[in-house]
């Protein structure tokens, strides 16, 4: 194949000029050998071109190149030429990395190349485990069955946001990636000094990201035994300037035990939230605020339900998201609501 040689000093101005006149062959690796160099070209450069290099015919040669091995951008192109051209369109690239876990999900169409797709996840992404969705997150401590594919069956891992290092295990408990920008949202709302319950703290992103940043007392409630642990070593992992309370429990149950006052709630748990609005309401100082989220098409059916639970309490909106699609036309939705 036709390169050039060139000294070593030379080279790299060379193979600038080559790569803007577009006669660099990308697909060859560039050697290196005593005191020169041999650049791969795609054809044979004119005398013009010769000259304006400072080069001659002898730097021309014809010579083996070693082929360059290129890492797939993407894991479609990891998976290209393993799976058939027509199932590519069906394989959802979409997945969440939690840690070293990666969730992927596959429709059944792709039921006999899952390993395939398990094996390019764990290679193109570098983590440590695969697993794929196997069921949608269901009953009341909102996790999903998943299924290992590739890499260690390791569920639990460290996931870092924000600074925030936050302990879990994938099988066990509900976490979600997608929702860092709205933990970062809600953690810049809070004022020194608050009174915070987290109603449905899950392994606590929430009161984590919130208690590192600010000096603040969080009653983090769950109703899921292994979330609370999980919560209780991520107390003991982060730095945390904040005191946190972690309850195992219903909310119902614990708030009803509890005598206290927030200057906050934060209700994340958006299929039935709407359900927990009066005790949270009941909970909060005149003046507080709830960090609300539910499924919705629109801002206006939750902003109507925390008005109705409100009863003779005034509603003051004072900011709505939508967090993340939950399907089409569907939203997870945030509303920031101040309750006089
Ligand atoms: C959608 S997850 C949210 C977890 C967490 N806030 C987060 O951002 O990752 C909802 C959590 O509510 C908990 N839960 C559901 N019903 C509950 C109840 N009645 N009382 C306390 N916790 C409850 C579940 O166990 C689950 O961990």
């Amino acid at each position: 194949m036709i390169g050039l040689k060139i000294p070593k000093k030379e080279a790299n101005r060379i193979r600038l000029i080559l790569q803007e006149k577009s006669i660099l062959n990308h697909e060859w690796k560039i050697r290196r050998l005593d005191d020169y160099v041999y650049i791969p070209l795609t054809q044979r450069p004119d005398a013009e071109l010769l000259r304006d290099l400072n080069l001659l015919n002898s730097n021309l040669i014809e010579t083996e190149f070693e082929k360059l091995q290129k890492r797939p951008q993407s894991m479609e192109g990891c998976l290209k030429g393993r799976i058939p051209p027509e199932k590519m369109d069906e394989f959802k690239k979409s997945f969440d990395i939690i840690g070293d876990v990666v969730i992927l999900e596959i429709p059944d169409e792709l039921e006999e190349e899952k390993y395939l797709i398990g094996e390019a996840a764990l290679k193109f992404t570098k983590r440590k485990a695969v697993y794929r969705k196997k069921s949608e997150i269901k009953g009341v401590v909102r996790t999903r069955e998943l299924e290992h594919l590739a890499g260690d069956d390791q569920p639990v891992t460290i996931h870092k946001e924000y600074d925030s290092q936050i302990m879990l295990n994938v099988k066990e408990v509900y976490f979600s990636p997608r929702l860092a920008t709205e933990r970062k949202i809600v953690t810049d709302q809070i004022k020194e000094g608050e009174i915070v319950i987290d109603m449905f703290t899950g392994v606590g992103p929430f009161a984590i990201n919130i208690s590192r940043r600010h000096q603040v007392k969080i009653y983090a409630i769950d109703i899921n035994h292994h979330a609370i642990s999980y919560l209780k070593k991520n107390i003991e992992n982060n730095k945390l300037k904040g005191e946190i309370y972690p309850i195992e429990g219903d909310v119902r149950d614990v708030l009803n035990d509890l005598n206290i006052q927030a200057d906050r709630v934060i209700m994340n748990l958006p299929g039935t939230a709407h359900e927990f609005l009066p005790i949270a309401i009941k909970h909060l100082k005149p003046g507080g605020i709830i960090n609300y989220y539910q499924f919705s098409r629109d801002f206006e059916e939750p902003a109507e339900r925390i008005k109705t639970a409100a009863k003779t309490r005034k509603v003051k909106i004072l900011g709505q998201r939508k967090v993340k699609s939950r399907s089409p036309g569907v939203w997870h939705v945030a509303i920031d609501a101040q309750i006089s």
